[in-house]
Formats: structure tokens, sequence, C-alpha cells
């Protein structure tokens, strides 16, 4: 019996999860650096920028079925995806912290197109094998996503964050993350980002998108400026949102849990336990900064001037609205 409880609360049982198919050995770890997949250019999936090694066998994921109970974690990258992944995951665990060390983020809330054989596990298998409810994280913008979350009416999470600092954080993880091309000087990335020449394309549609399907869908959009303004709120409104009733104790355990600080020093949250050959934490941590404004250290006057005139001209016709300080 016990065995069985254990075996549920590990989510990926039968299929490998991260720690199990990761090199772990520095032999297999320098083999690993002569991947195909490393550093590779983006490949396109319907039109879409995509990370090289998830593009492969898109199919798996155009036709992945999902479950009426299913929750989705959905952002454009680096817009607070972790942060609520694991508030949602508190919130499902009654608010205890020690349930949710037991196993990393990326295998309790797996990222369905992530993908790379023979290195990672696909997401689509380790989320087949996971018993209800699960918890999926996704990026895929909204008229490409599969069509069985809309059919089966999921509930869905969307976390935007303002566009300025989204691609600061994105520059960085692009430089540490080496399943991506690299960045190129931050000018240079900061006209990619603009051209949606990144992994899932513009920012620009991803949030629209998104927005737009929240008229006809259960959809709670949440902002990653709000969560900095008031942690507590923002997490009594996603259990209420997933209807569960929680003691005012496991909302302040969950808001503690998930601080800034608490995430970065946990190691089932701040992606440490992905092998340096990937992610590079010594460039840029994966948990880097975690502020709101961060941008203002790195845009310049001329740089700022063109985003704005730019983002104006793309973000006319929404009343879709982003703080870029608190
Ligand atoms: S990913 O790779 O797309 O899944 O990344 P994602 O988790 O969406 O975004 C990473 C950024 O979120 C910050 N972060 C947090 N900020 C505040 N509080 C908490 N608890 C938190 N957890 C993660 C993380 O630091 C990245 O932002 P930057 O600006 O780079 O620090």
């Amino acid at each position: 019996m016990q065995g069985k409880e254990i075996n549920k609360s590990r989510p990926v049982s039968g299929v490998p999860s991260f720690a199990s198919s990761l090199p772990e050995h520095p032999e297999k770890s320098r083999m690993a650096n002569s991947d195909t997949y490393l550093r590779q250019p983006w490949r396109t999936v319907h039109g879409i920028p995509m990370v090289s090694a998830f593009a492969l066998n898109w199919e798996r994921v155009d036709t992945f079925q999902t479950r009426p109970e299913d929750i989705v974690v959905v952002t454009y990258p680096k817009s607070g995806t972790t942060w609520v992944s694991e508030i949602v995951d508190m919130v499902l665990k009654g608010g205890d912290p020690e349930k949710c060390k037991q196993e990393d983020i990326v295998n309790r809330v797996p990222m369905m197109e992530c993908a790379a054989p023979g290195k990672l596990p696909a997401g689509t298998e380790q989320l087949e094998a996971m018993p209800s409810p699960r918890i999926i994280k996704t990026h895929i913008p909204a008229h490409i996503l599969p069509k069985s979350f809309w059919e089966n009416c999921c509930k869905m999470i969307y976390v935007g964050r303002n566009a300025k600092d989204v691609a600061v954080s994105y520059y960085h993880f692009d430089l540490m993350n080496k399943f991506h091309p690299h960045p190129g000087t931050w000018a240079q990335y900061l006209e990619e980002f603009m051209a949606g020449r990144v992994a899932y394309g513009s920012w620009y549609d991803h949030v629209k998108g998104y927005w737009e399907r929240r008229k006809d869908h259960p959809i709670l959009y949440l902002f990653y400026e709000d969560l900095k303004e008031d942690l507590r709120r923002e997490v009594a409104k996603v259990a209420q949102f997933l209807g569960q009733k929680l003691s005012d104790a496991a909302l302040d355990t969950i808001t503690q849990h998930t601080s800034f600080e608490a995430m970065r020093d946990n190691p089932a949250t701040n992606y440490t336990k992905i092998p340096s050959d990937i992610m590079d934490h010594s460039v840029s941590p994966f948990m880097r900064k975690g502020t709101t404004g961060d941008w203002k250290n790195h845009f310049t006057v001329a740089q700022n001037e063109r985003f704005d005139q730019d983002y104006a001209q793309k973000m006319s016709g929404t009343d879709l609205r982003f703080r870029t300080q608190l």
C-alpha cells in the first residue's frame, strides 16, 4: 500500500524521469557535448520558430490527448512558468512543501513539447504515464495548441509578463541554455525578439492569442507583475480557480515557499539538476533576478524608444495592458 502511495506521488513512474535519463557520469556528459541538439538553429513548426530538439516528430504534440481534469500552465517563455507551476502544485498538494520537494519540477509539471530523443524524456510520454490531475506546462501559442486542449475544455492558467523584462530574461536564458542557438549581442537579440524570430515566435501574438481565447475558454490570465506585487493575493486566485479551499495557514505557507529566494534555493525548482552541458548556471542562473524593471539595466534610450514605437503598433487594437515597473 505504501509502495503504491509513493508511486502515485511520482508522476512519471514507468517512464524515464529527467533525473534518470540525463547523463550523470562526466564521460557521458562529454559525449553529450558533441550532441547534435546543442546550439542548433531554430526549426519551424506550423510557421513558428521552435527549439530544434523539440521540433522533431511534432506530430506527437499535435495528436496529444488531454484529459478534462488536466490543468495547463501556459506562457510565453520566461514569464513566470516555473513560479506558477510550483504554486499550482502546492495548491493541489494542500500547501505541503515536503510533498513538492520530493520530485523535481520538470517531473511534477512536465513540459509537453519538450523532447530530445536519447537525451531527455519526451514530455508527451511523461504525461501519458501520469495519474490525474496532471499539471501540464507548455509555451505553445494558442493558434497551434493541440485541439484536444480546447475540445476537453481543460482549465488553463496563462501567465503574462511585460515584453521588456521577458526579452532580457530570454536573452540571458539563451546564453545559458545550449538547446537554443547562441543569442549574439543584446542589440542583435533584441531585434530577433521584436521580429518574433525566437523560440515560440512573437511575444505580441502569444499574449494576445490567449487574451482573446479567455473569452470562450476557462483561462485564468495572470500577470507576473501582479505576482510580484502581492503574491498571496495571486495564490488565492489560483486556489479559487482550481476550486481548492485552503486555510490561511496553507496560503501563508505557499506564499513563503514560492518567494523568489525560496525557489532559487530549492533544488527541486531552480533547474540546477539539469546537467551543465545543457544549462550552464555559471553563465547565468535560471533563477536570475526575479524582478520587474530589470530591462532598465539593459535597454539603451534609443532601444527603448524604438521598442515602444514598435510595441504600440503591434499591440494596437487590444485592451491588454502590461506594467513595466511597479
Ligand atoms: S521558462 O524557461 O520559460 O520556463 O522560464 P520561466 O519560469 O517562465 O521564467 C523564468 C523567470 O521567472 C523568474 N522566476 C521568479 N521570479 C519571481 N519569483 C519567483 N518565485 C520566480 N521563479 C522564477 C526567473 O528568475 C526568471 O526571470 P529573470 O528575470 O530571468 O530572473
